[in-house]
């Protein structure tokens, strides 16, 4: 059966003013990785939920798996000092009960929104594929530069999209990509899908959500209490 991978191991370094890593910034009344956690609570293709976080935020994250009926809970794993080294590390923790074909579906508790809709859709292309990310289309330009300073290159927008999160994973294939990876190459990852292509593996995009945003700065933790207000409609 699947499993989901709750990766609370970032220190939100980008939202300044507040005490504690956004992920645990209380919003509608509890904290921010609770919201994606019913999503993953009430998906019936997640048998399992793992969740990556360092051993002081345990406590709080235990009380609000408590209080929400999260009953798919099953351990902790270590944070990593980079995301991606926090997917192995949840990876690893998952292995005595994943099979090879099993999906790994991992999730930013920064993502508040995610809805149990985009969690089928990512296991039903990823039960396809070696794997699946949810991406929206590239809106703006975007040029290529070296230094910051030139153009140096261009790029068709067409060809680029933004990744998201739920990202799943075919659990066999996917831990082997992390243990053949450097630790060099774990820590410059940006996207979970980087090192799953760079091994080979096959992975489809599907349309993501708009309202599934990642909280990084002050004015998104303002756009989802207002989307909690009054609904995501009115954005
Ligand atoms: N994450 C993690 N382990 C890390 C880094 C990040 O589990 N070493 C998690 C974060 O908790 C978050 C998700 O990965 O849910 C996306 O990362 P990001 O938005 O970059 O969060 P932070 O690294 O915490 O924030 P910042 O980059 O602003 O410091
Ligand atoms: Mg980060």
């Amino acid at each position: 059966m699947n499993a989901a991978l709750i990766l609370a191991g970032g220190k939100g370094e980008r939202l300044i003013g507040r005490d504690k890593p956004k992920q645990f910034v209380e919003v509608g009344g509890e904290p921010l990785i609770a919201h994606g956690l019913r999503s993953f609570e009430a998906c019936a293709e997640i048998a399992r939920i793992v969740v990556v976080a360092e051993d002081r935020w345990r406590g709080l994250i235990s009380k609000c798996v408590e209080r929400n009926g999260i009953s798919k809970f099953v351990r902790f794993a270590d944070a990593g000092a980079a995301r991606q080294e926090s997917v192995f590390s949840g990876l690893l923790a998952m292995e005595d009960f994943m099979r090879a074909d099993d999906l790994a579906v991992v999730h930013d508790a920064a993502r508040p929104a995610v809805t149990e809709r985009l969690i089928r859709a990512c296991v039903a292309e990823a039960a396809r594929r070696d794997g699946a990310t949810p991406v929206l289309p590239v809106r703006e330009t975007i040029y290529r530069s070296e230094d910051g300073r030139g153009v140096s290159g261009l790029l068709d927008r067409d060809e680029l999209f933004v990744g998201q999160t739920p990202e799943a994973y075919k659990f066999e294939k996917y831990l082997a990509a992390h243990r053949e990876a450097t630790r060099e190459e774990l820590a410059r990852t940006r996207g979970g899908s980087e090192i799953a292509f760079r091994f080979g593996m096959d992975i489809g995009l599907f349309p993501g959500d708009e309202a599934n945003f990642k909280i990084t700065a002050r004015a998104d933790l303002e756009r989802f209490e207002r989307s909690l207000e009054r609904g995501p409609e009115a954005e």
